[in-house]
């Protein structure tokens, strides 16, 4: 299914996959040293094929019977980055009047992403590598995306880890580090977003010089984000959709690392005002040494 979101990035287009490792045989160590640590994605199949999500939230009226007067915000649009493409799209509505748009049959784009839907949190089972972790600073433990045709454009996480957790439908991912050489140059451009309409915003860029990864996410698959990478999302299926997104504590020095690129480097903090566990994030900065770039990348944050 073309998607600008993907057609009109030409990175994609030399795109190498993420490394794919199997759930049955990941241990907890091997994800945390050699993935978590080291900020390198990865997709391990069969991750939450076990979840009752992965059957239950095929029932529309399953969820509407759950958390159907639940308010949420449903975006007649892909999930854009910015307001001034998102907001036009936004319809406050209940949980059960949202079902009932993403999955009729003639709806050609529609997604809803929130933490709200608590009585829905038993229906995501364990994750058998993940292990203990701590809180993340900046969203809840577990948030939900539910869709028609509609993926999110190239955006990152200032801080946490995330697995993103295929339930229903496929979709595929692209990626690509934050890390140098990536610059300001393509910083803006995803920032804009005026690629969604104008694919020349690329021209005379050099997408040759970065690493592009992509993977594609089967039902009860999960894709590793790390912070600060850059992507973007495009479902592969047509009809109603629905993804998790688990998040936890990164370890110290990639906290410490996150800090130092905000307060430095060609990324900023976004969502500063709206982070639940800053206070948390801004202790953990003390016992680093690293108050002072915190509070540079505060001021050059959004
Ligand atoms: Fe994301």
């Amino acid at each position: 299914m073309p998607d600008k979101i993907f057609t009109h990035v030409p990175g994609m287009k030399i795109a190498s996959e993420v490394p794919v490792l199997n759930a049955d045989e990941l241990s907890e160590s091997v994800f945390h040293g050699e993935y978590v640590a080291h900020s390198r994605p990865c997709l391990i199949r069969g991750a939450v094929k076990h979840w009752p999500a992965v059957q239950k939230w095929r029932d529309a009226d399953y969820l509407k019977n759950r958390s159907g007067q639940t308010g949420v915000y449903l975006y007649q649009s892909v999930n854009h980055i910015t307001a001034r493409r998102l907001k036009p799209k936004e319809r406050v509505c209940s949980f059960a009047e949202a079902l009932d748009y993403l999955n009729a049959a003639d709806t050609k784009l529609g997604i809803v992403s929130t933490e709200l839907l608590k009585e829905l949190l038993p229906d995501l089972g364990d994750i058998r590598f993940l292990g203990k972790t701590e809180p993340s600073f900046w969203y809840t433990a577990a948030r939900y995306f539910l869709y028609r045709n509609a993926g999110t454009s190239w955006h990152y996480h200032p801080f946490d880890e995330t697995l993103t957790c295929q339930l229903i439908g496929r979709k595929k991912i692209g990626l690509v580090s934050s890390d140098p050489p990536f610059d300001q140059e393509l910083c803006s451009i995803f920032f804009d977003e005026d690629y969604y309409e104008n694919p020349a915003v690329f021209d005379g860029f050099d997408c040759s010089k970065l690493k592009w990864l992509s993977a594609t996410l089967e039902e009860g698959d999960a894709l590793y984000i790390p912070p600060l990478w850059w992507h973007g999302v495009v479902p592969q299926t047509q009809s109603f959709g629905a993804t998790a997104a688990i998040t936890w504590r990164s370890p110290l020095p990639v906290i410490a690392k996150c800090i130092n690129k905000l307060a430095y480097d060609d990324v900023y903090m976004l969502g500063k005002t709206g982070a639940p566990g800053f206070q948390a994030l801004l202790e953990t900065a003390r016992k680093l040494g690293l108050e002072r770039e915190l509070k540079i990348a505060w001021d050059r944050g959004v």
